[in-house]
């Protein structure tokens, strides 16, 4: 009943054991299983998540920095999620800052950023960005008489024209704000490169790696990068963001902070009572990350990646666990996220294969089996006759959760000239989607859009 072109499928993963840790995958919808595509604006999360926060509610309660059982715990469990955080992100512990979100910490960061800019200065943005990579720094430029420059794209592909962005950096540049991956159309963007040509011009360097995390390895000692922050609820955990940034700008810049607060790094850019519970959580999401590598490692399922400890060496300094359990987690990280890339490298072509088979879709961003790992599984598309938002609500009738609109890429929408025609239907496949969900995806996809299943 399928289509004939799409090929048998094996994992990288053993999917059966990754999926039974996941409660919410199991519900149904009008009696079909349901199928969660809406990975860019939030994955589910693993049983240890949901174990851990529970779990601090009922041991652990507690404000931090008190003299007694409870709040000490609470100290214990925020200093293990930094040491987890830091492996994944691969920094020092006191590098890794906590806040309520991705857009929150950008906020912040920008404010701080901008007291030491004024008029003369410039400040590089792209039009492929989540805008809680762009709005923050417009709003810091207005208020200082900062000027802002903007990165184009390539429109054939969703890739950003680096000839035009190398163009745009100069003596003024004090910072560029750029997209690891775009959670629109899925293109990830040659980081290391942008940092390179940030700081050759003397500029720092803010990475937005919120819609890459679920999908890749982040290296933020091999990037360079200044800044780097991400959410934990895109990547398995709870709702909270996670900002990295070199402690010689943690320790320098100056933060918004309330006198009491102290000055000591990272807590002084953490305002107010932080998310205990959810920080609990956020090692436990981490460490589901590591068990899928610890899996593959001892399975075999993919080469052994050599741990890339040297350029941090000496750096681990605060947390929980001493530097070989970190170097054995961070191992275990590399592997999760070879057999992660395997996997939905493998849904991204049988996803591509079957959209392409349907008159009037047109696929945003890269369609290009050979350039692959230059995006992530994530597919924004519109069917000429149907809007978005119509598509969206038929498939979610049938069990199937997408997305539709501009997710807040709105210069892309814009450019696209599709923000007043309902944006883009958003397909978003992590690891834990199935061959099998694919493929019945886009039976009901061929379905909604009138199209015969059967030859
Ligand atoms: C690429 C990207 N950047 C930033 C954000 C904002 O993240 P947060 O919700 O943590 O503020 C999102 C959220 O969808 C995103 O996809």
């Amino acid at each position: 009943m399928i289509m004939p072109t799409i090929e048998t499928y094996v994992s990288a993963l053993d999917l059966n054991h990754i999926r039974s840790q996941f409660p919410s995958l199991a519900q149904t919808v009008n009696g079909h299983p349901a199928v969660f595509f809406d990975g860019p604006g939030g994955t589910q999360v693993p049983q240890r998540v949901i174990d851990a926060i529970s779990s601090y509610f009922s041991r652990d309660n507690a404000n931090s920095g008190g003299n007694y059982p409870t709040s000490r715990r609470t100290d214990a469990v925020i200093a293990e999620a930094r040491a987890a955080m830091a492996d994944l992100l691969h920094c020092a512990a006191d590098e890794v800052v906590f806040g309520l979100n991705m857009t929150s910490l950008t906020f912040a960061i920008s404010r701080s950023i901008g007291r030491e800019l004024g008029p003369g200065d410039e400040i590089l943005v792209t039009r492929l960005d989540h805008d809680a990579n762009v709005s923050p720094w417009l709003a810091m430029a207005e208020d200082r008489g900062v000027t802002v420059r903007w990165a184009e794209i390539h429109d054939e592909d969703c890739t950003l024209d680096m000839a035009d962005f190398a163009s745009k950096i100069n003596s003024k540049t004090k910072l560029v704000a750029v997209g690891y991956a775009s959670n629109a159309v899925g293109t990830i963007n040659p980081v290391k490169e942008i940092v390179r040509l940030a700081h050759a011009a003397g500029a720092l360097a803010y990475i937005d790696a919120v819609h890459y995390a679920p999908h890749g390895l982040i290296d933020v000692a091999a990037l360079d990068c200044d800044f780097l922050v991400c959410s934990t609820y895109k990547f398995f955990g709870p709702h909270m963001g996670v900002l990295f940034g070199k402690r010689e700008h943690l320790k320098r810049l100056r933060p918004y902070k309330v006198r009491p607060l102290t000055d000591a790094i990272p807590f002084r850019w953490e305002h107010g009572t932080l998310n205990h519970e959810c920080i609990a959580g956020i090692t436990a999401c981490v460490e589901y990350i590591s068990d899928i590598g610890r899996q593959t490692l001892s399975e075999k399922r993919v080469p052994h990646p050599e741990p890339a400890l040297s350029a941090v060496e000496g750096r681990f300094s605060l947390g929980g666990s001493n530097e070989t359990q970190q170097a054995s987690r961070r191992a275990a990280i590399e592997a999760a996220y070879a057999a992660i890339h395997e996997h939905e490298r493998g849904l991204l072509r049988r996803m591509m294969t079957g959209l392409r088979e349907i008159p009037g879709v047109k696929i945003y961003g890269i369609t290009d089996p050979a350039h692959f790992d230059e995006r992530c599984p994530t597919l924004a598309i519109r069917i000429a006759g149907h809007t978005p938002l119509e598509l969206a609500t038929k498939l979610g009738e049938r069990g199937f959760f997408t997305w539709d609109g501009n997710y807040y890429a709105l210069n892309l929408t814009e450019h696209f000239d599709v923000e007043k025609s309902g944006g883009f239907l958003r397909i978003g496949l992590v690891h834990y989607n199935t061959a099998e969900e694919v493929d019945r995806f886009l039976a009901a996809l061929r379905e909604i859009v009138g199209l015969a299943n059967s030859d």
